[in-house]
């Protein structure tokens, strides 16, 4: 028994749609080749939310009803949802008050985090701070991308990577010492050039012009994202570690953020953590944005004990990039 109360993921959900688009699916579209992208990105193949009419929030409700039940909540008992994602349902209202809605959490308030492929992290990072406080009891912590519907599939640059996907965590008091135990959370928007939408937001309203520019789709410097991922995402997570007094062998799991396998591959050899101590299914799902993260979490979940130290990094337009340490707070 602790005296510190500490924010603990006490249970993890996650949902990837049915619909796969695989490499050679985008040989029809774009001038592109299934050895290019395995070899330079590490997918094989990626998911689509076909579902006509619906929205993030839909696709990942699968995953916010599987925490609440494993986490044995009620939804009148859920105090805050945090939604972080980059494909909002609307510009407004929040998706996290449509989750909130959808699930019946009447006792709850919300926002989204938008933070790009860092999001989930600043958003656990934002919920475990009103656990540590003693605020609240049940936070949960969403983080989903629906990005199918901003990408523009005859760009060969950004449409081989991305896919549709999400999951969710619940965060709960822990006083065993258990938990989030550190973070370290980085942005710079001398980056934001880089990898952006250009038109929909205030400075470019959409118009017909926007339209017929094409504009309302991610736009991506790969090569220069792809240096700053490297070497940001590997220094924070080896960062973390010392800051912690961590050695590669303390080190359970590292989590990357599923960008890229060769940003992960640079990440894992910085910290000196082999590969089979990384989570890894970009081969399946691409880049998921605000969904990485909590997928890994939910396909890994079954391997993970009480007590692992694991280290959850990420990096992504904005720039934004962090690591968050972990003890983990459950075996299941
Ligand atoms: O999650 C948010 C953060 N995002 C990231 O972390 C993504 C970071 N960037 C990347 O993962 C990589 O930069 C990409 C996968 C996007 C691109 O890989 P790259 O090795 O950086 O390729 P490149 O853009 O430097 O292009 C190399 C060559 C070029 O041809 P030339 O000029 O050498 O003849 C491209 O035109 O590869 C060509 N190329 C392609 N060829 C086949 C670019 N995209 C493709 C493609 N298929 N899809």
């Amino acid at each position: 028994m602790s005296n510190k109360t500490t924010a603990a993921i006490t249970a993890v959900g996650g949902f990837v749609p049915p619909d796969v688009v695989t490499n050679t699916d985008l040989e029809k579209l774009v001038d592109t080749n299934d050895e290019w992208i395995v070899s330079r990105t590490g997918i094989k193949e990626r998911r689509i939310y076909k579902e006509e009419g619906k929205g993030t929030m839909n696709m990942v409700m699968p995953a916010v009803w599987e925490v609440l039940k494993k986490s044995n909540t009620k939804p009148e008992e859920v105090d805050f949802i945090i939604c972080a994602t980059t494909t909002p349902d609307y510009v407004f209202p929040a998706t996290a008050n449509l989750i909130g809605a959808e699930i019946g959490a009447v006792n709850s308030f919300g926002y989204d985090v938008q933070a790009a492929c860092s999001g989930f992290l600043y958003a656990l990072v934002t919920g475990s701070q009103f656990i540590e406080t003693g605020k609240f009891k049940k936070v949960l912590v969403v983080g989903a991308d629906k990005m199918s519907s901003i990408i523009n599939y005859t760009d060969r640059a950004t449409c081989i990577i991305f896919g549709d996907g999400g999951g969710a965590v619940m965060l709960e008091p822990n006083h065993e010492g258990l938990g989030i135990q550190d973070s370290i959370l980085k942005s710079d928007g001398n980056g934001a050039q880089f990898l952006m939408m250009d038109a929909g937001g205030s400075r470019r309203p959409p118009s017909h012009e926007t339209v017929d520019l094409n504009q309302h789709v991610v736009r991506q410097e790969g090569a220069t994202v792809f240096k700053f991922a490297v070497t940001n995402m590997s220094e924070v997570s080896a960062q973390i570690m010392e800051k912690n007094g961590l050695t590669p062998d303390d080190i359970a799991w590292l989590v990357p953020h599923q960008a890229n396998k060769r940003i992960i591959e640079a990440t894992a050899n910085r910290c000196g953590i082999p590969m089979e101590r990384v989570m890894l299914n970009i081969e399946k799902f691409g880049n998921t944005t605000n969904g990485t993260l909590p997928l890994c979490l939910w396909e890994y979940e079954k391997k993970l004990k009480k007590g692992d130290n694991i280290i959850l990094a990420a990096f992504g337009g904005g720039f934004t990039w962090g690591a968050i340490y972990i003890k983990w707070a459950y075996n299941s």
